[in-house]
């Protein structure tokens, strides 16, 4: 459904934009109806850049992004909107979404203004309960109410009702759990669950590794703007690859294991891996030679430089994103 493929994205910072910024580099990866794709990483790595390009708000430097095979990097204004009936953002502060001086109903008539001109009252009443009913929000409790008089969740659900009400197919999620306390972020995350149950496809953008764990049949690993890893959550999870990685699983505390279980295992794991360059590996399983890779334009420091671990579970060579120098001199 949603592909994007080596998609690049050079921020001009100073004051005369005269610096370039490379937030994002070479990044490929899709997601498909009913499927949630986590994309994780520490802050500033990249991971709001992407979702605000696939959403439009952003132009790309580079790569391409399209939607059931159709390029949506370049849309005019009725193509944009088109776009947004099927895709649509939910972002980590509720409250920014809502203007405090009115009330939050305010938000979805202005939906209705330019998605359903021609819907009348009772049956634009009736498709917004519905909406509202997929998010277990009583309309009473909530429409009448000022933002500040709803809790952040309640806001999150909100939101998350007005783009069902567009019957989206793509949903990307920015961070929404951040902000939510404990016992409300398991109504979104059951929430998540349940609209992928009915075939919405779902990039949940997260720096909680656990989170990504938790909701996603596939997680992709962001690190400086690049992808390190990619692939199916219990791939990633039960034999992580690349060192970022696996520094990330070890800082997630274990609640169900002794510090000594946790060391234990994190030490069998680095010597399995020391002096190993898994990248490098997995070309010569694929009996691939560096040199090669390198004249054909495939580097390492490129997301395209990838290498399939086993199907579907990809790695990049990680001296290269952590800008190290490469100890067979690539
Ligand atoms: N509008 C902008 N102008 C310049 N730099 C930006 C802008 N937005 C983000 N950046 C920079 O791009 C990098 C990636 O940011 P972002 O995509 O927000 O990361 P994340 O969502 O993973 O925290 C960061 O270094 C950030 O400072
Ligand atoms: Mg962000």
């Amino acid at each position: 459904m949603l592909t994007i493929e080596a998609l690049d994205k050079v921020y001009k910072t100073g004051t005369f934009g005269t610096s370039d910024l490379h937030a994002v580099r070479k990044v490929s990866l899709d997601v498909q109806r009913g499927e949630v794709v986590s994309l994780i990483g520490e802050s500033g790595s990249g991971k709001s850049t992407i979702g605000k390009m696939v959403l439009h708000l952003l132009d790309s430097t580079g790569g391409s992004i399209t939607f059931d095979g159709r390029d949506v990097t370049r849309l005019g204004f009725r193509a944009r909107r088109d776009y947004y009936r099927k895709v649509q953002g939910v972002f980590q502060d509720p409250f920014s979404s809502f203007n405090p001086i009115f009330k939050v109903d305010r938000t979805f008539e202005t939906l209705r203004r330019s998605y359903f001109p021609r819907v009348s009252g009772a049956a634009w009443r009736e498709k917004l309960e519905e909406a509202l009913g997929a998010v277990s929000l009583e309309p009473g409790d909530t429409l009448g109410k000022f933002p500040h008089q709803l809790s952040g969740g309640q806001l999150q659900r909100l939101l998350i009702a007005r783009a069902l009400l567009l019957d989206i197919e793509l949903l990307v999620a920015d961070e929404i759990i951040s902000m939510l306390d404990a016992s409300t972020r398991i109504d979104v995350l059951n929430l998540l669950g349940e609209l992928k149950g009915r075939g919405l496809g779902i990039l949940f953008v997260t720096h909680d590794l656990s989170l990504g764990n938790y909701v996603s049949d596939r997680v992709v690993i962001l690190y400086k703007g690049r992808v390190v890893e990619r692939g199916a959550t219990a791939a990633v999870f039960d034999d992580p690859l690349h060192p970022y990685t696996r520094d990330l699983l070890a800082s997630v505390p274990h609640l169900d294991r002794t510090w000594e279980e946790v060391e234990a295992e994190e030490s069998a794991r680095s010597a399995r891996l020391a002096g190993r360059c898994l990248y490098h590996e997995a070309l010569a399983a694929q009996g691939r030679a560096l040199g090669d890779e390198v004249a054909a334009g495939n580097t390492p420091a490129d997301d395209v430089g990838l290498v399939e671990h086993a199907p579907g579970h990809f790695v990049g060579c990680f001296r290269k994103a952590a800008d190290e120098e490469c100890p067979a001199g690539v």
